[in-house]
């Protein structure tokens, strides 16, 4: 087969506009082509990750099926997905789905004005798998809509906001939020806006669902006609493109593959790309050639035969499941054991959109260890059917080929058609297995597939198969245990036996890579246990069916044995928001208090909004790409940048050395000088005319390093060295030895909470623009502090400030991350832009990102308390040590308010509390929402929970005995009033009716043993502000044109939480026209210097105040224009000003609230407020897995009078489930020489849509008022952050419970995250104690923990 010279033309559709490329790149994933592409342009398709693993990027491609000679519309996340793959295809991006400009789309419409979007940046991904969806569903289930956004991950919203939108579309919604609970808003006509304010003051309704616009589905893009006629007169030829390195080959005959496949026997197929893609980008596997059998019908075949079923290798996981189901409904249950098995794990096998592109053949040739399919199929004796053109064969998947032995594998020039999985018969039975960090979108840890074949009529093993993944290198087959166990009756001699057989033959080192060994362990022994009774539970059904008396011959197992057996479905989260309405006399212009759509929300819909790396190219940019120290604490010897110099593209390297001002502190350089003091450190920067090309460049880079002593990971070394960033701090009040010596009882303890990736979805990305006159730069960037950005690029090239302009538009989400490291990027990229005189763009890799930018503080924390057996505190004594990294960044300041805080609630009248941050050899740890204070707290609480457990109390009595009761001043000696804090308690207490669900948690608990419920409820004191009065002001810059418009600056960044439509409500009340006369461009220091960073949730206090003062300096000038004219309109008055000389612009300041704090006397007014609020959360655990499901949250929150309630009622869900991801999933690795493995959403786990609690209720607190703030109003960013620590305590009240049933001392160290691994081994058990355990101090663990 002669190849041709040239590319031929790979043909597809955007949009319904044809492209057409002529010299396609098979490395050219559609994301990047979308987004480069100088006439597609489409930049609403985001990069967040590139692994798959978020879902930012989804598009929808649709392709004509041959087989079924239908249209397939299906998902698909860009960044996997090679060009070359969609030759015939039509592909649609958020902007073909609507626009502003043109006709927005229902889903568009309903997600934005359900308050769906925050940031925005994950919207349009969101926005495009609910499309997909509703092109192939239009009135899908609630379930379809869940499993269709499972893959994709939000960080700011918390996902309930996003499903309301979804389920109007959904059959069994009506689109009321209350219908769940029994009660329906409609009922009491509230169901328009106005009606709201009218009948009562406590509103239920965020968004009028009356004004949606329908669904029509003959509105949609339709097949491209020309796709169409190619699709049903399929070319035969081979189609081939060739890129600069690589050469993409797509026959169109299974003839010619094969061929191709003996001609390259080393060429991969390529088919979803999800397994080639990432190790391609990981690992840097390199394939010169690439096989696409996309085109080859014999591929997807699936064919019924009467022994089984045979799927073809290319048919995706979708589509297998699909016809797995279709297949159990037509046949009899004993027959489809195996396909009831391989159904139970492909809804959790990644997102939609993995799932959509993904081949069986590919994940069965991957071989993947944590495989969910390949244990399945091994222990169903599925067969391979492969084909070569010498002929075809079959081989088993069993344990040699799945070890990937050379005997059982396929050969060189062979291919995979198709799979045959055999029914299965009767008297067998199959099931499968699988435990991940969360339930879905998540690599299992361990999975497992078990078959038992009993000889007919009896519980007599004939045969027996168990595999295994995730416990070694490949999946494993437990060949040799299984064959020991045969002939054993199915008893508890037996799974005595069968756990020692299967520990002692898939055992796994200490040092096994993944860590979380002894889980693992445990896991392969609770796995079977739960086959084992689910196998008992079926054998007992003939013989009840068949009214055998005598059924007793099988084991018994105790009613409260069998919770074992049930999986936590996935559900469908529901709940209620409650706010008060604003008062009837309030005029209809005045948008304050209303629950206002955010102002980009459309735009974030229709992928319009611009994001940093949205903005086009402009003229001569360049790209750059940062080195890093691969070593912990070195001296650098040499950096030899030849060889990435001689790259083509490469233009330039900069190091410190290019520096003109200056290099950053002393002991934090922007580019390392000398000395590198942990992995991820910037030592370098390469400039390279595209972004490949750079990185490619870095890997260039030769650096050698002289390593150094001490390297210090853990608090434990840092505290062992001495090794501290700031002295300690410290609070005391009363006589604590005295108090001690007075207390009825006293309990020690230790706290271990683990830090916290910010992972904003929006990667930190700058871009800089040299200008050509007077040193001037304008600098693009995704910052919560342009000023501070500013401040260091001016510093760093050493010309002044007012050169150097920073515009923020919108940031895609920020947690606190965004606060000092943009400065860092922003001025190595300034140093690039000067050096070199051209334009720079920086856009950090998820890895990069993760990589190089700290986190939240990990914290460790000692605790003594003193108290009366009747609960009363009398004393506590905490020592806080938290790991600041390498530098000092904020951790000083971290340490202040861990401090400050760490009282919470509590009144204890004898207090110590000391901080202290070390300094280790990490990357520099730094601001994350609620600064210290979901760390400190957690030891607090914990200590109320200790306190619990020794008095036989229950922790909310302990809690509410030590609550402030009355106005009182707290160990800062800040006098405050705590009724609200109580008040929140109590109808948090009501509300949940927690008195009567305890009850049901410990009837439940009495009855099941395996699964056990837990229910906590948490009250909250959040101190919002800075502890300096420097920090509280801002200003504003406001102007009317002559038109009447009104365009609105303020010194607050866009990050999500909607600053920027809270600040045209108070525009528009003070002005008292409406928000649509108005406009806010961006933040920008050209407009308002000197700005303080959007931080510490006062932005909208602050700056509102500002835009208030602004209005008012106007409105003051337009009074006399206005008496005259009291008739008259806005754009009258407007012209009549500017005829009579009257500035219409002016500036509006706010001078803010006083605060300090004296360290000397431990005495201060540190915080303007407090913001008030109590969560309970109720979860249920299975004690032989570790996994819970959350059952119900409610939350009351104190925010006063809202300026927006839809946007705080979001603020306060998104803060909450992230806090929940604290203190749950999200668990950093560190690998003993201190690199972070967890560097990806596959290693790193936030909460998914499948996360949020079942039920989940917010209710703002009525009736509250603030004479503090701008309308008596509250930032609430960041304190729902602490209340998801309610599920962590949910969860360890669940523990306590099983440790108790089983004997088990109360265990006084507390570690969060309390993930799956922790939760399991916490409730010891049998299997627990089987399990081998390694000496410490005989191997080197995979990772080390750093709290
Ligand atoms: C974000 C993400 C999450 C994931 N989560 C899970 C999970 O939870 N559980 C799980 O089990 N897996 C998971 N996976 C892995 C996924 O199941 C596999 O990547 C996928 O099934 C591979 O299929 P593919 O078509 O994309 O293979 P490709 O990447 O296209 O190919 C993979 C390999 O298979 C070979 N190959 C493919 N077809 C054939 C054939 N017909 N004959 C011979 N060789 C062939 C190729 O040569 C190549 O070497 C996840 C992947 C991603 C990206
Ligand atoms: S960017 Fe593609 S899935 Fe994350
Ligand atoms: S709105 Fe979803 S990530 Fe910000």
């Amino acid at each position: 087969m002669p190849y041709p010279s040239r590319s031929d033309e790979l043909l597809f559709f955007v949009n319904g506009r044809k492209v057409i490329e002529r010299n396609a790149d098979p490395e050219v994933t559609l994301l990047n082509f979308l987004r480069k592409n100088r006439t597609l342009c489409l930049t609403g398709t985001k990069y967040a990750c590139g692994r798959g693993g978020c879902g930012a990027c989804t598009v929808m491609v649709s392709k004509h099926d041959p087989m079924s000679r239908k249209i397939r519309h299906f998902s698909v996340t860009a960044c996997l997905v090679p060009i070359c793959s969609l030759h015939g295809a039509a592909v649609t991006t958020v902007e073909g789905v609507g626009s502003i400009k043109t006709r927005l789309h229902p889903v568009q419409e309903r997600i934005a004005k359900s308050h769906g979007t925050q940031c925005g940046f994950c919207t349009p991904g969101m926005v495009m798998s609910m499309y997909t969806l509703l092109r192939n569903h239009p009135q899908p289930s609630e379930e379809q809509l869940m499993e269709a956004l499972g893959g994709n991950l939000c960080r700011c919203t918390g996902y309930r906001s996003i499903l309301a939108g979804g389920r109007t579309f959904c059959m069994e919604s009506n689109g009321c939020q209350q219908k769940e609970t029994g009660k329906c808003c409609l009922d009491q006509g509230e169901n328009d806006s106005s009606s709201l304010d009218r009948k009562s003051d406590i509103c239920t309704e965020l968004f009028a669902k009356e004004e949606f616009q329908p669904l029509d589905p003959t509105q949609e893009l339709i097949f491209p006609p020309e796709l169409l006629r190619m699709a049903e007169n399929p070319e035969k030829r081979t189609l081939i493109f060739y890129g600069e390195r690589v050469t993409w080959i797509s026959p169109g005959t299974l003839k010619d593959l094969l061929e191709l496949k003996g001609k390259h026997p080393e060429a991969p197929l390529i088919l979803g790309n999800t397994s080639l893609g990432p190790t391609m980008k990981s690992q840097g596997h390199f394939h010169p050639i690439l096989l696409s059998p996309a085109r080859i019908p014999e591929l997807s075949t699936v064919t019924k035969t009467s022994d089984g079923l045979t799927i073809g290798a290319g048919c995706s996981l979708a589509q297998m499941r699909d016809i797995l189901a279709e297949r159990i409904l037509e046949l009899p249950e004993e027959k489809t054991q195996t396909f009831r098995a391989l159904l139970k794990h492909l809804p959790h096998l990644a997102g939609q959109q993995i799932r959509n592109m993904a081949s069986l053949g590919g994940h069965i040739i991957s071989r993947h260890c944590y495989s969910d399919l390949n244990p399945v199929l091994a222990v169903g004796n599925a067969t391979l059917n492969l084909i070569s053109e010498e002929g075809s064969r079959q081989i088993p998947l069993n344990e040699y080929f799945l070890a990937g032995l050379a005997s059982a594998d396929l050969r060189p020039k062979e291919i995979l058609e198709s799979v045959h999985i055999p029914h299965s018969r009767k008297w067998e039975f199959v099931s499968a297995f699988r435990q991940a960090q969360c339930q879905q979108n998540a690599l299992p840890d361990v999975n497992a597939g078990m078959r038992v074949l009993f000889k007919e009529g009896t519980d007599t093993i004939e045969d027996l198969s168990v595999a295994y993944g995730g416990v070694g290198a490949a999946t494993i087959c437990a060949q040799k245990s299984c064959q020991q166990l045969l002939g054993r009756r199915w008893n508890e001699l037996m799974l005595d036996e069968a756990c020692r057989l299967l520990l002692d033959e898939v055992s796994l080192p200490g040092s096994a890579p993944g860590g979380r060994v002894e889980f693992r362990r445990t896991l392969v022994v609770s796995f079977l246990f739960k086959f084992y009774l689910e196998v008992l539970q079926e054998l007992k059904k003939p013989l009840k069916l068949l009214s055998v008396p005598d059924s007793r011959r099988y084991p018994e197992i105790p009613d409260r044995f069998l919770s074992a057996l049930e999986d936590f479905p996935l559900t469908i989260p529901q709940g209620v928001q409650t706010y008060q309405s604003v008062t009837p006399h309030q005029p209809l212009q005045d948008p304050v208090g209303r629950p206002i759509m955010h102002l980009s929300g459309l735009k974030h819909a229709t992928g319009e909004a611009i994001f940093c790396d949205d903005i086009p190219m402009v003229d001569k940019e360049l790209f750059m790409a940062l080195v890093t120290s691969t070593r912990a604490h070195a001296k650098i010897i040499s950096i030899d940048s030849a060889e990435a110099l001689e790259l083509p593209g490469v233009v330039d390297v900069i190091t410190a050395e290019d520096i003109p001002g200056t290099n950053g502190a002393e002991d934090d350089r922007l580019l390392a000088v000398d000395e590198v003091f942990c992995v991820g450190q910037i030592i370098c920067a390469v400039v390279a005319e595209t972004d490949v090309q750079a990185k490619q460049a870095i890997e260039m880079i030769k650096i050698t390093y002289e390593d150094l002593e001490p390297v210090i990971f853990t608090i434990e070394d840092a505290i062992k060295h001495n090794s501290f960033l700031c002295p300690e701090k410290r609070l005391e009040q009363g006589n604590i030895e005295e108090a001690f010596e007075k207390a009825d009882q006293i309990v020690e303890g230790e706290v271990h909470v683990g830090g916290q990736e910010h992972f904003y979805m929006e990667t930190q990305r700058v871009l800089v623009i040299p200008k050509t006159e007077d040193k001037e730069l304008d600098i693009y960037v995704s910052t919560q502090d342009p000023a501070h950005v500013q401040k260091t690029v001016s510093s760093t090239l050493n010309v002044p400030i007012n050169r150097i302009t920073c515009h923020v538009k919108r940031v895609g989400g920020g947690f606190g991350g965004k606060v000092g490291r943009p400065a860092v990027f922003g001025a190595i990229a300034a140093v690039g832009a000067v050096k070199t005189g051209h334009p720079i763009r920086l856009v950090l890799d998820r890895e990069d990102d993760m990589l190089i930018t700290g986190g939240r503080h990990p914290l460790f924390g000692k605790y003594k308390v003193g108290f009366m057996n009747n609960g009363r505190i009398k004393a506590m004594d905490v020592e806080c040590y938290i790991n600041g990294g390498c530098t000092l960044d904020d951790s000083e300041m971290v340490t202040e308010f861990l401090i400050l805080k760490m009282e919470n609630a509590y009144k204890i009248r004898n207090l110590r509390f000391r901080g202290r941050a070390c300094m280790t050899n990490l990357p520099s740890n730094t601001a994350f929402r609620g600064f210290g204070f979901p760390q400190g707290t957690l030891v607090t609480e914990s200590c109320i929970t200790a306190v619990a457990a020794k008095c036989g109390l229950l922790p909310e009595q302990i809690r509410e005995k030590n609550m402030y009761k009355t106005v009182d001043k707290t160990i800062y000696k800040q006098a405050f009033n705590p009724e609200t804090l109580i008040r929140c308690w109590n109808e948090c207490l009501d509300k949940s009716s927690f008195h009567s669900r305890r009850m049901q948690v410990e009837e439940f608990n009495k009855k099941n043993y395996w699964k056990k419920k837990g229910i906590a409820i948490i009250p909250m004191k959040f101190s919002v502000g800075f502890a300096a009065t420097s920090y509280h002001q801002a200003a504003a810059l406001v102007h009317i044109y002559t038109d009447g418009s009104v365009l609105v600056t303020h010194g607050g960044n866009e990050l999500g939480q909607g600053i920027h439509t809270k600040m045209l409500q108070v525009a528009s009340r003070e002005l008292k026209i409406p928000m649509s006369y108005m406009h806010i461009c961006e933040t920008s220091t050209a407009t308002v210097p000197n700005t303080v960073a959007t931080a510490a949730s006062i932005g909208a206090d602050v700056n509102g105040r500002a835009v208030q003062n602004a209005c008012q300096i106007l409105l003051k000038r337009l009074e006399p224009i206005i008496k005259k004219n009291p008739e008259g309109t806005w754009e009258d008055w407007i012209e009549a000003a500017f005829e009579q000389r009257i500035s219409l612009s002016a500036t509006g300041y706010f001078r803010g609230y006083k605060a300090f704090m004296d360290w000397e006397k431990g005495e201060g007014d540190p915080f303007p407020y407090y913001v008030y609020g109590a969560a309970c959360s109720e979860v249920e655990i299975d004690c032989l897995t570790g996994a819970h499901k959350k059952i119900r949250t409610d939350v009351v929150m104190d925010a006063c009078c809202s300026l927006n309630p839809a946007i705080d009622i979001g603020q306060i869900e998104g803060s909450f489930i992230q806090g929940m991801g604290l203190y749950t999933t999200e668990e950093l690795k560190y690998s003993p020489e201190g690199v972070l493995y967890s560097r990806s959403p596959d290693e790193y786990k936030i909460p998914t849509i499948n996360d949020v609690p079942e039920e989940f209720n917010v209710s703002l607190l009525p009736s509250s008022h603030t004479p503090l703030t701008i309308y008596s109003s509250k930032g609430l960013g960041e304190s729902g952050m602490f209340l998801g620590s309610s599920v962590f305590f949910a969860i360890a009240d669940a523990v306590a419970t099983a440790r108790r049933e089983r004997d088990l001392a109360e265990d006084f160290t507390v570690r969060s995250p309390a993930t799956p691994e922790r939760v399991r081994m916490s409730c010891a058990d049998r299997f627990t104690e089987m399990i081998p355990r390694d000496d410490p101090k005989t191997f080197k663990p995979w990772s080390i923990p750093i709290a």
